[in-house]
């Protein structure tokens, strides 16, 4: 039930920019306490005046999910300050465009460290406070989550990972009433594209090409919201990844020639 997610408190993190933005709002109009996580300070500090405009209470916390010190010490806070934790969203994220060959592993592993392991932090820190509330965990993934995305490994490497964990973490928390549920997201118009970085870890700084249909990030936030009123295990949010999903089941060959032709611009980087 919608009205379930008044004065719960939400966890959000990567919440300064795109869809962790867009979902603040979308929990803060269900009447939620937002505690938004980000490393980036400046965007954290407009969140807050947009949602304390609106009339949501909020609290930001500056954090590098990729700092398991530090997310221990903000999830504690968080606690502290607002309560037992009802809904953990895992959303703070990066990718690389660049192939395997010509990417450092210090760019591979900083992709894998913010979404596998800032999520495998966060979640740690917040399992026990959200099985108190018979809460949810929520990792959003993408279509690399799945099957593969050319140009992208340390990226499907990560959301993989992050499927992984979350899939199997359900299993041996569901008895103890907390839900998990995994996002496989196709395009978002938000900075990600802007913020990939390049095999050398420069940040690409322009807009990627994309194929198939382009979310808006309200959208997605909408989709996700309902999702998680409806309790459900997964979802796969966008028509491409829904394409996506079926075709790499039923014919995976067919998916990679269908995949390498829209990412074929990859290979000339
Ligand atoms: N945009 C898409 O097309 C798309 C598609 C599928 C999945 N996703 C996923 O959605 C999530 C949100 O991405 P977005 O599209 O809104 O991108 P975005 O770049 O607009 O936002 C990402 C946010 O994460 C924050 N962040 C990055 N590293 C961090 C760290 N170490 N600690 C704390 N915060 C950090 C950034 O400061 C930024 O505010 C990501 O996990 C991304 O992989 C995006």
């Amino acid at each position: 039930m919608a009205e379930d997610f008044k004065d719960k408190v939400i966890v959000i993190t990567g919440a300064a920019s795109g869809l962790g933005y867009a979902l603040c709002m979308r929990f803060a109009q269900a009447g939620s306490r937002i505690a938004a996580i980000d490393k980036d300070e400046k965007g954290l500090a407009a969140l807050a005046e947009e949602l304390t405009s609106r009339g949501a209470v909020n609290d930001i916390f500056i954090c590098d999910v990729t700092d398991e010190a530090m997310v221990n010490d903000t999830i504690r806070d968080i606690i502290n300050k607002m309560g037992d934790i009802y809904v953990l969203i895992n959303n703070a994220g990066v990718s690389h465009i660049s192939l395997f060959q010509k990417t450092r592993v210090s760019v591979l592993k900083k992709v894998i460290d913010i979404s596998l392991f800032g999520t495998i932090y966060c979640t740690k820190a917040a399992i026990d406070s959200i099985i108190k509330t018979h809460g949810t965990v929520i990792g959003i993934a993408s279509v690399a989550g799945y099957a593969p995305l050319a140009g992208r490994t340390g990226y499907a490497a990560a959301k993989h990972g992050m499927a992984g964990f979350l899939n199997t973490l359900r299993t041996e928390v569901d008895r103890a009433g907390a839900k998990v549920m995994l996002v496989f997201a196709s395009y978002i118009k938000t900075n990600l594209a802007r913020n990939n970085l390049n095999g050398d870890g420069t940040p690409m700084d322009h807009e990627r090409i994309t194929s198939g249909d382009v979310m808006l990030p309200e959208e997605a936030a909408e989709s996700i919201f309902n999702a998680v009123v409806q309790e459900e295990r997964q979802l796969i949010l966008g028509e491409t990844a829904q394409a996506s999903w079926d075709l790499f089941r039923s014919d995976p060959q067919t998916y990679e020639q269908i995949m390498l032709s829209f990412n074929d611009y990859v290979f000339e980087e």
